[in-house]
């Protein structure tokens, strides 16, 4: 039997200890530094379909990755999985395999598909990989230049995307329906950093239409095995009003996409981005994600991410029949070609509910209630994203801006999201806010 350990805190980690925990290889996960949800053994009420494994907390930060290193070790842990970017765009891949640890992810180099857009940009230009026309700047004056100069050739109503370069917790990228709108937003990114030394470069880019869709794929630098496509709703309000947040909700297969769109995909983006990658000698290994727009002259690239999409997962792992622990380990050790990666048929959706202010400035520790109803159902499962349990009593208390992620799992669409919803329905906390058309319904 072996032991685990999962990086981060959030709702995504808390799906990957999930499935992690219900693997036959496993019998402990440990979760740094975790939630309420990630410690099931303590919080028996956290989440409906309980895995079989026992879980732990562990209080080390995600960028310790001395302290995380010493505890694996101490703990004889036999590996490790990363949820978050930054500690991927840090470095921790490279630290745990400098001490000859297991770990899931890619090493900083292959995470800069991530971390750097520019460098992104460039390495699709490079494999012809699908994606907006763009230009990038070190320096302000060429930037405003470039504007005036689209300005001049399209008229002040030119839609552009400014993209701040480095990580910026999602904030870094704004869409701008004129040049004036840009210009605003480049000030903001270059001379006021408001996003800080992420914003020492940016890209510029057209504007794409289109419905967007994630992709996320296992890979182990070679194979490719894409998991079911996904679809998350970015705007913090019903029919996409309001500012972005991180995804207030996600599905698997949205009816848009079928087999020959995922064809096109694997082959004009995941393969050319997998093989580019090994061939500039920093092999891609971990969960490559797509962020993808379905535009009119086909799919084009907008993001891609190095690590499991949140909410996507909430919705795409209780769909998965494989034993993940085989999954992971098969990527770390290069032999993702001989491990079949079942997912069961039907979909999975989830939804999620948020502190009020959310994604602007949150109150924390307050109480949660409704999920002991929830915690016999087989269907639906409650993931934990931002909870907390209070000091003393040991109540379940707000402690993020998206709080829980309800999911299902169901044949249909609207079956799964009928679910979803009922699921939602005892759950209680004061100013709790969620989107009640995720999956298209309104
Ligand atoms: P990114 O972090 O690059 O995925 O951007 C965040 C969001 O901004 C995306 O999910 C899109 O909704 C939007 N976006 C990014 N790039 C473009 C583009 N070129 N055209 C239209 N929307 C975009
Ligand atoms: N759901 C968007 C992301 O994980 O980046």
């Amino acid at each position: 039997m072996k032991t685990a350990l999962v990086v981060g805190s959030g709702g995504r980690e808390h799906a990957l200890a999930w499935a992690l925990a219900r693997s036959p290889q496993i019998q402990h996960v440990y979760v740094a530094p975790g939630n309420a949800g990630t410690r099931w053994d303590d919080n028996p009420s956290a989440t409906g379909l309980q895995p079989r494994a026992a879980s732990t907390n562990v209080p080390i930060a995600v960028e310790d990755f001395t302290a995380l290193i010493a505890y694996t070790r101490q703990q004889a842990l036999d590996f490790v999985v990363v949820g978050p970017e930054a500690p991927l765009a840090a470095g921790i891949v490279d630290a745990f395999q400098a001490a000859g640890l297991r770990i899931f992810g890619p090493t900083r180099d292959a995470a800069r598909l991530e971390s750097s857009k520019a460098f992104a940009k460039g390495f699709m230009r490079e494999h012809h990989i699908p994606c907006a026309e763009s230009a990038t700047f070190d320096d302000y004056a060429a930037a405003l230049q470039f504007l005036a100069d689209r300005e001049t050739a399209h008229g002040p109503a030119s839609p552009l995307v400014v993209k701040a370069d480095g990580l910026a917790a999602g904030k870094g990228v704004m869409v701008c329906n004129t040049i004036e709108e840009a210009r605003t937003a480049l000030h903001r990114t270059m001379v006021d950093r408001s996003f800080g030394a992420a914003g020492h470069r940016v890209v510029i880019e057209e504007r794409l239409y289109g419905r967007e869709l994630s992709i996320l794929a296992f890979t182990d630098g070679q194979t490719i095995v894409p998991m079911p496509p996904a679809r998350d709703h970015k705007p913090v309000y019903d029919d996409d009003q309001g500012p972005n947040t991180g995804g207030m909700g996600a599905y698997t297969h949205p009816p848009d996409v079928d087999g020959a769109l995922l064809e096109m995909i694997e082959r004009t983006v995941l393969r050319p981005a997998i093989d580019g990658m090994a061939a500039r000698g920093t092999p891609y290994r971990g969960v490559l994600y797509a962020g993808l727009i379905l535009t009119p002259d086909g799919p084009k690239v907008l993001e891609f991410n190095c690590r499991f999409g949140d909410p996507e997962i909430e919705a795409i792992l209780p769909l998965l029949e494989a034993d993940m622990a085989e999954v992971l380990l098969a990527c770390i050790e290069g032999r993702l070609g001989q491990v079949s990666i079942p997912f069961r048929p039907g979909v999975g959706a989830t939804v999620v509910l948020a502190s009020p202010g959310y994604p602007g400035p949150y109150p924390g520790g307050i109480p949660i209630t409704g999920l002991e109803t929830l915690a016999t159902s087989d269907d639906i499962i409650v993931f934990h994203a931002g909870t907390t349990q209070r000091e003393g009593d040991g109540h379940l208390v707000t402690a993020g801006g998206r709080v829980l992620a309800v999911s299902a799992v169901g044949e249909s669409l609207p079956a799964t999201l009928r679910r979803v919803y009922e699921g939602v329905a005892p759950i209680h906390f004061e100013g709790m806010h969620y989107r009640r058309d995720i999956g298209g319904l309104l």
